[in-house]
């Protein structure tokens, strides 16, 4: 018999001695297993630990209502047999057994590179909200070295938060050479991949595509911002591709906003194996004895029920548990960014201010170009990190506009990019040490600038001192922009001397660290979490921020494409859509665009005519009327811009007595429009509704009649048309229960 053989006989011999394993575990006689089911409203996650305690994902999927029968999983898949034991690891280990790709690799203090974690205990602590925290400790039973697999459950969301800490007491550090935060193992009869692409000004460019075998990797190496290029994000479809109400889909994301990387690897049973954490480019990491390394979050939640409910329940898991103030309310504004660019001074800063209150918005919004002096900031060149007030252009100081805002009735926020330099600045010429830059090498820049170097604790108290000084001297400063344009190029801290390989690490420990130290203090200003677009959304810092800057692409067009993908992952109160000049659409549908957010203006006031001024007051007074339903509702995506001619999509109040509704033509070919009705989600079928438009340009009569009756069953069958059409491109709707 040829040696292949007599291995797939053992390896047949080993499923049945399983099955009949299980069988004796079943009827209680045999101890030697562990089944740990993570449970969410919805779904499990079973892990188990087998005679060899090897931790292993059993199942994954709906949950079922006799726990026991998650031990007969296995023995219903006639697979391939598994060479290893640990192909469905719950942490796949490398260097002993393993053959594909591991969640961690190691080297030891001793140089052996092998790893092998058993199952050791676990423990559950119940949390509130009934949240519960399973934690999982696996040793290696030759080395010192142990890892603890964290899963923090939100049951209500069907959301799981899972990551790692490892830790050793060899004699001597141990190289981490990949440290994943988490390893999922799904089965199913097919997947598919949805994942996102981009550049500037084009984030959030979604593909599908069918998971084929080998490993596919999502990642980024830039450094400070995970995603100009390709967020964490992603889908997995199983079994079929899901849509917006059927199929079962996974939703996966990092919490972190350095470098990471997620690989999906379809291993020889056609299984899928997910592993997710920080990047292990350039970043092998020496682990003392006794360190705890705690990885980042992978958040994820499986819906049996499409699209929309998983990004529901993210959303509902966001507002509650993670978004900074995801439950409270935001400040409407006006930003001076696109209306002067770097040209200003204080008396005109002093006419947006009054233009501010015209309008009707909340706060007003300094943007880039108001500091540095021995070299001001009148372009992006020069003045980066030098953060005084700039003399010409600010004679009184921020102090001045802050006190002229409040003195007109509004709020004042001012924008910061602590994190970077120009080299053309005081901070750069005394400090050339802070910057992250390679001594012997030619610079090279992103936006003329470089990072500053956060694995340094002296810059991380200077990026600190950025914000708190503003706050300090103007303690009434009501909303900060926090911009991160540029990527590292030239990846070298002078801080971390021989250590170089921590660098990328020790960047986001010392940004999250700033972040921490300013929330400590300053815990409820809201802040924009900006990066010259979508270069750094993700959960983690998110835990900082109220809002996130989707794209510097404004286009309203463009945004309905960039919103709708965002609103996957990410709910509306997060999204800061300002109104701008981009594109060709009148103010009317650039402003119902921004709508599906938070609002904001970025525009010349005094150059709006008559009209166009009050169409925009009138549309902020009926905004801030009903964007708790924005902020706060479920929201439903209900016509694809990229199915059809038609977008919309609808936010409705958690006891469905009342809604809004967006819809925008995305096709202007001749007689494109509704020509089907929309038909609507998430209602009462049997409340009767009535709907009205909002948002009308002055002197324009709705064609929508408001005295007509739908019940919830008629709205949600056979639909309402919008009346969308080249003469009527957006159209905004309230809808309400008749009491
Ligand atoms: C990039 C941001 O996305 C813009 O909104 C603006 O703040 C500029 N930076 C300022 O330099």
């Amino acid at each position: 018999m040829n040696r292949r053989r007599k291995g797939m006989i053992a390896v047949r011999q080993l499923v049945y001695c399983s099955i009949a394993l299980m069988a004796g575990w079943m009827s209680g006689s045999l101890k030697a297993q562990t089944i740990i089911p993570v449970v969410t409203s919805n779904n499990a996650l079973v892990l188990e630990a087998g005679k060899n305690k090897d931790l292993s994902v059993i199942y994954f999927g709906k949950k079922l209502a006799n726990e026991k029968e998650y031990q007969l999983v296995s023995s219903v898949y006639k697979q391939t047999g598994d060479y290893t034991d640990v192909l469905n690891a719950a942490y796949t280990s490398s260097g002993s057994r393993n053959l594909v790709e591991p969640a961690i690799s190691v080297v030891h203090a001793d140089g052996n590179r092998s790893l092998d974690l058993r199952y050791v205990k676990h423990e559950q602590k119940q949390l509130a909200d009934g949240i519960t925290q399973y934690s999982i400790l696996l040793k290696d039973p030759v080395y010192d070295f142990e890892v603890t697999l964290h899963y923090k459950v939100y049951p209500h969301q069907d959301v799981i938060e899972q990551w790692s800490v490892i830790k050793h007491r060899e004699k001597g550090n141990v190289v981490l050479e990949k440290f994943a935060s988490a390893n999922l193992h799904l089965k199913a009869k097919g997947f598919w991949l949805n994942q996102y692409h981009g550049d500037w000004a084009k984030e959030m460019q979604p593909e599908e595509s069918k998971i084929t075998h080998g490993i596919k990797t999502i990642d980024s190496k830039l450094g400070t911002r995970t995603n100009i290029f390709q967020p964490s994000v992603f889908m997995v479809s199983l079994n079929k591709p899901a849509t917006e109400d059927e199929g079962t889909v996974l939703y996966g994301s990092l919490a972190y906003s350095g470098n990471f990387r997620t690989d999906l690897e379809l291993d020889y049973q056609d299984n899928l194996r997910i592993i997710s954490g920080i990047n292990n480019y350039a970043s092998a990491y020496n682990l003392k004895p006794g360190e705890e390394f705690v990885t980042p979050s992978f958040i994820h939640l499986l819906s049996s029920k499409g699209k929309g409910f998983a990004s529901r329940q993210l959303h509902d898991w966001a507002r509650n548990y993670r978004l900074l103030d995801g439950k409270g309310d935001r400040l409407t504004l006006l930003n001076n960014w696109e209306a002067t660019y770097f040209d200003f001074n204080e008396s005109k800063l002093k006419e947006l201010l009054r233009d501010t209150k015209k309008l009707g918005v909340d706060l007003f919004l300094l943007d880039d170009g108001w500091f540095a002096n021995k070299y001001p900031r009148n372009d992006d060149k020069a003045g980066l990190g030098d953060w005084a007030e700039n003399k010409s252009k600010l004679p009184n100081g921020v102090a001045s506009l802050v006190k002229e805002a409040t003195a007109n009735g509004v709020k004042f926020g001012i924008w910061v990019e602590p994190e970077m330099v120009n080299p053309k600045s005081e901070l750069y010429e005394k400090h050339p040490d802070w910057v992250v830059r390679q001594p012997a090498r030619q610079e090279h820049y992103f936006r003329n600038q470089l990072v500053l170097d956060l694995s340094n604790p002296v810059v991380q108290d200077f990026v600190f001192g950025v914000v708190d000084n503003l706050f300090t001297k103007n303690p009434d400063l009501a909303y900060i922009k926090w911009d991160c344009n540029a990527v590292i190029y030239n990846a070298h801290s002078a801080y971390l001397g021989k250590q170089q390989s921590h660098f990328y690490i020790e960047y986001m420990r010392g940004l999250y660290n700033v972040l921490q130290r300013l929330r400590a203090k300053y815990p409820k200003v809201p802040m924009m979490l900006c990066s010259g677009g979508g270069g750094r959304v993700d959960y983690e810092a998110l835990k900082y921020f109220t809002e996130y800057w989707p794209s510097d692409n404004t286009d309203p067009l463009e945004r309905i494409f960039i919103q709708w993908e965002y609103s996957y992952f990410y709910p509306a109160i997060a999204s800061a859509n300002h109104v701008t000049d981009w594109g060709k659409q009148p103010i009317k549908f650039r402003t119902d665009v921004a709508m599906m957010g938070k609002l904001g203006f970025d525009i010349v006031v005094s150059h709006l005519n008559e009209k166009d001024l009050a169409f925009c007051q009138n549309a902020i007074k009926e905004y801030n009327a009903f964007r708790h339903l924005v902020y706060q509702g479920d929201q439903y995506r209900l016509s694809d811009p990229r199915k059809g001619s038609v977008a919309s999509m609808a936010f409705l109040s958690k006891d469905q007595s009342e809604g809004v509704l967006f819809n925008y033509l995305v096709n202007n070919r001749y007689g494109e429009g509704s020509v089907y009705p929309v038909q609507l989600k998430g209602l009462d079928p049997s409340a009767m509704y009535t709907l009205k438009e909002l948002s009308l340009y002055p002197g324009v009569k709705s064609s929508i009649d408001t005295s007509k009756q739908y019940s919830g069953e008629f709205l949600m069958t056979v639909g309402f048309n919008p009346e969308v059409s080249g003469s009527r491109t957006s159209v905004v709707l309230k809808l309400e229960k008749v009491k």
